[in-house]
């Protein structure tokens, strides 16, 4: 017999009667919020941004794996509706935080939104709940902050609410993996919370793993990340070895990875962009500070990652000097903003420091990227081009930084006058005017 509540939420749970509130209706919030929607749940979906839930409710998708028809469909369902307010979280059974953890202008972690969400749903709490925290954050936050906070209104965990955590692994762009086919990590700060939180992410993703706390979990998302953060760190420094030893890195990786074991490729570029893999090392770089550990190995991947852009713009600066140009003065054509392939996000890219420098240093600087049409960031101002032969051709250099589907490369190399590809897109394009990372 585990408690009254416990059993109440399990059976909402299992007979999907549960009302689920989604907080934070962005990249991660929204195809949750569908989903569960999808599968038969009342859910609600809050935002705090006027403008998304009004988009929303209009069944205007600003996210691009989500189509309008998608959204519309649901819509049309009935199961879902968005509002900006609290006043109605009372009525959830479950409530699943998904609101950004950027880092400050200190670059330590920024817990605003997770610190605001969980006040905005403490004071309107009457009733049991279960409470997921799905923002990555470093280890510990579920359990001394969420469940903590919750406390010191006099609720009780296991009796009056629930508490876990369970990290996203979406990977915008990626037409295979969707929320339902990724195996969905749970851990939660009690075992009767990491229950309710199995059954409930059960109802949505095919396979769902346990682990043994909310602070594991917090740790598994942050160990995935740092991965990839180091590897993409190791691979760049490679570019930077292999460019001065004369070798095509590209050439390198494409033949390393038929290794059929041990070995994982990851490919270099212009840095490392998007809400997660700049970030999420140094949630636990900072976290360790706390225990006077300097955790070297992230520290240094970082270090190379963020370096990154600039070592491209001196790059940048080597090809038109061997064409007997300089960055000051010339006009240098900037080909995709987004942090990655095919996505419509910009925030944290690396070509945003790509175009500063050049800037510092006197070029002048035209992009396109058919995803972003406008960069407005540290008094960067900066609209998107179009793409046309005239804007290619009366430029000095033509430099990829993002390889989206979308784009001919062979068209853009024909009209350019030199090309600086720093994602290898060009590669099956044979010309003497392109130089590679
Ligand atoms: N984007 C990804 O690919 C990805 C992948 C895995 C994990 N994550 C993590 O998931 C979390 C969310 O990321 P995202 O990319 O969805 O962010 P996002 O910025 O796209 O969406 C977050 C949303 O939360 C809203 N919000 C902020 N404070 C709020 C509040 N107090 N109440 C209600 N709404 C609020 C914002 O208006 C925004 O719409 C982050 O911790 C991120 O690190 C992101």
């Amino acid at each position: 017999m585990k408690n009254p509540n416990f059993n109440l939420l399990r059976n909402r749970i299992l007979n999907k009667e549960a009302r689920i509130s989604i907080v934070g209706l962005g990249y991660v919030g929204l195809p949750y919020a569908m989903e569960f929607a999808r599968n038969g749940f009342r859910v609600t979906g809050i935002d705090s941004n006027e403008k998304k839930v009004e988009a929303l409710r209009s069944g205007e998708s600003y996210i691009m794996d989500i189509g309008h028809e998608e959204l519309r469909e649901i819509n049309g369902s009935g199961a879902i509706s968005y509002t900006s307010s609290y006043d109605g979280i009372d009525d959830a059974d479950v409530i699943d935080i998904c609101v950004p953890t950027p880092l400050g202008k200190s670059r330590d972690p920024d817990l605003f939104f997770i610190t605001s969400a969980v006040r905005s749903i403490k004071a309107k709490i009457r009733k049991p709940k279960l409470l997921v925290l799905t923002s990555t954050t470093y280890p510990g936050t579920t359990r001394e902050y969420v469940a903590a906070t919750v406390s010191d209104s006099g609720f009780v965990i296991d009796r009056d609410f629930f508490v876990a955590f369970s990290p996203e692994r979406i990977d915008p762009a990626n037409r295979i993996y969707k929320l339902a086919n990724i195996p969905k990590v749970v851990g939660g700060v009690t075992e009767l919370s990491g229950d309710l939180a199995i059954l409930l992410f059960r109802q949505i993703v095919k396979d769902v793993i346990r682990v043994s706390s909310s602070d594991t979990a917090e740790m598994v998302k942050l160990l995935e990340n740092t991965f990839r953060s180091i590897n993409i760190g190791l691979v760049n420094e490679m570019a930077i070895i292999c460019n001065k030893l004369g070798i095509d890195v590209w050439e390198v990786i494409d033949a390393a990875k038929t290794k059929p074991y041990g070995y994982v490729p990851f490919y270099p570029g212009p840095g490392i962009g998007g809400h997660c893999i700049p970030i999420d090392p140094v949630y636990l770089t900072w976290r360790m500070k706390v225990f006077n550990y300097r955790a070297r190995f992230i520290e240094l991947a970082t270090d190379i990652n963020n370096e990154m852009p600039y070592y491209v713009v001196n790059r940048l600066a080597e090809i038109l000097n061997n064409d007997v140009k300089s960055i000051k003065d010339s006009r240098i054509f900037i080909v995709g903003v987004a942090y990655k392939k095919d996505v419509n996000d910009s925030r944290e890219s690396s070509a945003i420091t790509v175009i500063e420098e050049i800037l510092r240093r006197g070029g002048r600087v035209l992009y396109n990227d058919p995803y972003i049409a406008a960069i407005n960031e540290n008094g960067l101002h900066i609209k998107s081009t179009k793409l046309s032969r005239k804007a290619l051709a009366s430029s000095d250099c033509t430099l990829i930084l993002t390889d989206h589907a979308v784009y001919s490369y062979e068209w853009i190399v024909r009209h350019s006058r030199r090309v600086f590809d720093t994602k290898n897109a060009t590669k099956n394009i044979k010309s003497g005017k392109i130089v590679r990372l």
